[in-house]
C-alpha cells in the first residue's frame, strides 16, 4: 500500500479493554493512520453509521453485542470495511469461523505489532484491489451500454439515410412508407404480435421499398402503362431491397419481410 493511502486509512478500534485500545491507537497512529476508538459494539455501529471506514480491529468477546454479531452488521451493511479480529487464544476457533463470515484476519492478544501492522497493510491493500475492482467493472458495464446505443443509433441513423434516398427519388413512395408501417404495426398490435417482432416490423415497413433506389425514376415516375420489361424491373425491387439492406440490416427476417413484400399469401 503507498504511503500516502495509509496516511488515510481510518482505523475504528473497538475494544473493551481500554489498554488494549490506548496501544494499539497509540502504535497505528504513529505508524500514520488515522485511528478511532470505542468500547462496544454498538458504539462500533453508530460510529460506521455516521462516517466511512476503512476498517475494524473487532474484539470477539465485548459487553452487549459481540463481535461475531457485529462483524455479520457490518458485512451486510458497509461491506466496504475491512474487519480483522482480535482474540484471545481460547477464543481462536471462532475467530477462524469468523474470516468465513467475512473477516479477512485475526489477532491473538496480547497484540504483537509487528503482526498486527502487517496484517493491516495485507487487508487495506485487498480491500483497496477489491473497491477498484468493482469500480472498473460498473465503469465497464456503463461504457458497453453507451457503446450499444451509439451503435443502435447509428444504425437507425443509416436506415433513415436510405429511406429519405428513396424518398427523395420516387415522389409516390413520400409518406407511402410511414403509411404502411403505421398500418402494419397496428394489424400486428392487434394480433398481440410481441414487442421484439413489432420492432421489425415498424423497421421493414420503413424499408420495404428501398429497392425502388436501384430503379430508373423514368420508370418509377412513367405516366402511362408500364411495358412488360419496366414492370420486371419494378418488380425486381424486393430482390434489390434485400441486397441494399443485408450490409445493415443482420437481422433475417426483417430481411425476409422486405424481400417478400409483394408476395401473395400462398407464395405465388
Ligand atoms: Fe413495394
Amino acid at each position: 500500500m503507498t504511503t500516502d493511502s495509509k496516511n488515510k486509512a481510518k482505523i475504528l478500534i473497538a475494544d473493551d479493554e481500554i489498554r488494549v485500545r490506548e496501544i494499539l491507537s497509540r502504535k497505528l497512529t504513529d505508524n500514520g493512520y488515522h485511528c478511532l476508538t470505542v468500547p462496544d459494539g454498538n458504539s462500533a455501529l453508530k460510529i460506521l453509521k455516521a462516517e466511512p471506514v476503512d476498517l475494524v480491529l473487532l474484539d470477539i468477546m465485548m459487553p452487549g453485542k459481540s463481535g461475531s454479531e457485529v462483524l455479520q452488521e457490518i458485512k451486510l451493511r458497509y461491506p466496504d470495511t475491512a474487519v480483522i479480529m482480535i482474540t484471545a487464544i481460547a477464543d481462536v476457533q471462532t475467530a477462524i469461523g469468523l474470516m468465513k463470515m467475512g473477516a479477512y484476519d485475526y489477532i491473538i492478544k496480547p497484540v504483537e505489532l509487528n503482526v498486527l501492522s502487517l496484517s493491516l497493510d495485507r487487508a487495506l491493500e485487498k480491500r483497496e484491489l477489491i473497491i477498484e475492482n468493482r469500480d472498473y467493472q460498473l465503469n465497464l458495464e456503463q461504457r458497453v451500454e453507451e457503446q450499444t446505443k451509439k451503435i443502435r443509433q447509428s444504425f437507425l441513423n443509416s436506415t433513415t439515410s436510405l429511406a429519405y434516398a428513396l424518398e427523395a427519388k420516387d415522389k409516390y413512395t413520400h409518406g407511402h412508407s410511414e403509411r404502411v408501417t403505421e398500418i402494419a404495426v397496428t394489424v400486428a398490435r392487434e394480433l398481440d404480435i410481441p414487442k421484439a417482432m413489432l420492432e421489425k416490423i415498424r423497421l421493414a415497413g420503413l424499408l420495404h421499398d428501398v429497392g425502388k433506389i436501384g430503379v430508373s425514376e423514368s420508370i418509377l415516375n412513367k405516366p402511362g402503362k408500364l411495358t412488360s420489361e419496366e414492370f420486371e424491373l419494378v418488380k425486381s425491387h424486393c430482390e434489390v431491397g434485400e441486397r441494399i439492406l443485408s450490409p445493415i440490416v443482420e437481422d433475417k427476417e426483417i430481411l425476409e419481410m422486405v424481400r417478400h413484400h409483394h408476395e401473395r399469401y400462398d407464395g405465388d
